[in-house]
């Protein structure tokens, strides 16, 4: 996961484990007394009769209410597993993937790949004269030895030296390609962090995980979609629908080099919407409300880092003005965190709203209270979306963990400043940075809005000139600028179980593979994958690790990506190569 991924969006994607709501439920009296007062029609009067009624079943919604437990299934539809059709020889591919001599394999070809080392750093030079580059051959090297077939049989293309693109060619051309991703290079181990290793970073195995740089993030996934392939081609399976896999080289650092120029060409070859479905990294398992969730990241909140410089008359130290830059800029970083900054609020195409209702649906220890504000909201309902009103559902969610919050909210974090030089000498210029993750639902220009009014504010107040935006500045004034980077919310990936379609396959694929009694609910990413260059390309994007180990108590939490002990368990492993072998035959049958 890239620069705005981390170990954080691990955690972030994954509420853990749920509190309990923190401040206690209104008495039910009060509450009906409030509905009764401020509805004021004989609906509301209605539903107050009703249940008082009910008092004597406190578990039951009102009577005047449809099935909310009907409503809430249909909200979130569990399709039946799917399971790719008989043939013999496939068949007995899925056994192979369950012996021990895969996995002996398994464990050496990913073990291999972690110990080819293919760091990405943010202050790479020109690809050809900085040699740090070149290790992105030596791995190149590596996937041709590790897997022969593959590199006889498909067409291996490479994009701006390092990006692969794999083409397995289907029968039938009317059928659009199905892509799988994932990225080459992997965050740097600092040297000074090694001796913190449990192993050595670089592919020990120590009988149930994988250690080393890149064992979960991601080349576990690479290595498993090319083991899934050779497995596929070594069983004689010729696709209908042709089969891509894109690798790009730069994840780590932005994409620029490999996954946008990949997804270029891939855009000139197949064009707008020219792609069936694409699975990269992304978000997986997790426990919660007593349930087991499998979590495809079906959105992305957008990004933007705001540069807020402020500028004032040097001078000396012994006569200086009631505020320094310092002090003014403190004074508009503490405007900026005060309230928290932007409102929690859940859009009805925010995944989390699915979820809540999966949630509320099949999961035994689902918040009684969640549970009445999700069925008292009105789909499609615009009135959350409204600034003035609180989102309470919205609010009410927030509660359960402190990163809850950020699936529904626009985040911000003041995370560098610089300025003053000298103790003797007044700052002329000082500057912060902040870091904005978007909600869904919201825009880049929420920011910038939010971010002009409070400056403008400060501004006056010290009689600044305030520069927002414009490209301009001058002495005495405030400054604001926008990184080159700005990525607005991703589309949100279509999600309805219940029409055919790849989600549905999606979701059929993961029961089948894990059973039938795991959850499949569209999950939202805070962080932002290589996919942010595809999204001309199809409108089904999953954002998914397939390797899930039921028994691994750490997963999804404490596998170390980013950072010291980053692992992968190796049973997880198997486990994706036989959903991405299920996958891929699973899509090779789907008609759309
Ligand atoms: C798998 O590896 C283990 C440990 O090296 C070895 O004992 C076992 O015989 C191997 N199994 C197969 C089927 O190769
Ligand atoms: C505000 O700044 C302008 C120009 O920088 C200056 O002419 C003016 O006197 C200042 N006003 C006050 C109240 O300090």
């Amino acid at each position: 996961m890239g620069y705005s991924g981390s170990t954080m969006e691990k955690q972030t994607s994954s509420p853990g484990p749920m509190l309990p709501a923190s401040s206690p439920l209104p008495s039910r009296r009060q509450s009906r007394a409030r509905r009764f007062i401020f509805g004021g029609f004989a609906l509301i009067a209605a539903s107050y009769l009703a249940a008082s009624h009910f008092d004597a079943f406190p578990d039951t919604t009102p009577l005047w209410q449809p099935d909310h437990q009907e409503r809430f299934k249909a909200g979130c539809v569990q399709p039946d597993p799917i399971f790719p059709s008989k043939d013999e020889e496939l068949d007995k591919l899925q056994d192979f993937i369950a012996t021990e001599a895969f996995r002996n394999a398994s464990i050496a070809r990913l073990s291999g790949a972690v110990q080819v080392k293919s760091e990405s750093f943010d202050d790479l030079g020109a690809i050809g004269e900085d040699p740090r580059w070149d290790v992105f051959y030596d791995f190149q090297s590596y996937l041709k030895t590790a897997f022969p077939l593959i590199h006889e049989k498909l067409l291996v293309e490479t994009v701006n030296s390092h990006g692969l693109l794999y083409t397995w060619k289907g029968t039938d051309e009317s059928l659009k390609p199905s892509l799988l991703m994932a990225h080459q290079d992997t965050v740097p181990v600092p040297p000074e962090t090694i001796s913190a290793w449990t192993y050595p970073p670089c592919g020990a195995y120590d009988g149930r995980y994988i250690w080393g740089r890149g064992a979960s993030d991601c080349k576990n996934l690479l290595i498993a979609e090319l083991e899934a392939i050779e497995l596929l081609l070594e069983a004689n399976f010729q696709p209908k629908r042709t089969v891509l896999l894109s690798f790009g080289f730069d994840e780590e650092c932005s994409g620029k080099q490999g996954a946008q120029q990949l997804s270029t060409f891939i855009h000139q070859r197949y064009g707008d919407d020219g792609l069936a479905v694409i699975v990269d990294e992304g978000s997986g398992y997790q426990e919660a409300w007593g349930s087991r969730f499998f979590l495809p990241g079906t959105a992305e909140k957008g990004y933007t880092d705001i540069f807020i410089t402020v500028r004032m008359p040097g001078g000396h130290s012994s006569v200086p003005p009631p505020h320094t830059s310092i002090g003014v800029l403190s004074e508009l970083i503490t405007t900026i965190e005060a309230n928290q900054g932007y409102p929690t609020r859940l859009d009805d195409e925010n995944p989390y709203y699915s979820q809540l209702q999966c949630g509320a649906a099949y999961s035994p220890d689902f918040p009684k209270k969640l549970k009445k504000l999700l069925a008292h909201r009105k789909s499609s309902s615009s009135a959350h979306k409204c600034k003035a009103k609180p989102d309470h559902l919205a609010l009410e969610a927030a509660k359960q963990n402190p990163y809850t919050r950020y699936l529904m909210q626009t985040s911000q974090a003041v995370d560098v400043i610089t300025g003053g030089i000298k103790i003797n000498a007044l700052p002329e210029r000082v500057t912060v940075t902040v870091n904005h993750r978007i909600n869904i639902g919201e825009t880049t220009q929420v920011v910038r809005d939010r971010l002009t009014g409070l400056a403008g504010k400060i501004a006056h107040k010290y009689n600044l000139t305030l520069h927002a935006f414009d490209g301009k500045e001058e002495a005495s004034s405030i400054i604001l600028t926008e990184t080159n980077d700005v990525l607005e919310t991703a589309p949100v990936t279509p999600t309805d179980a219940s029409v055919d379609g790849p989600y549905k396959v999606f979701a059929g694929t993961t029961r089948a593979v894990y059973s039938k009694d795991v959850i499949v609910s569209p999950g939202i990413m805070t962080g932002n994958t290589d996919t942010r260059y595809y999204w001309a390309l199809t409108k089904h994007i999953f954002r998914f690790d397939p390797g899930y180990d039921p028994e691994d108590p750490s997963d999804g939490f404490e596998n170390g990506i980013h950072t010291v002990n980053e692992r992968v368990s190796v049973a997880g492993h198997i486990n994706a190569v036989k959903w991405l072998t299920t996958w891929v035959r699973n899509m090779d049958e789907a008609k759309f």
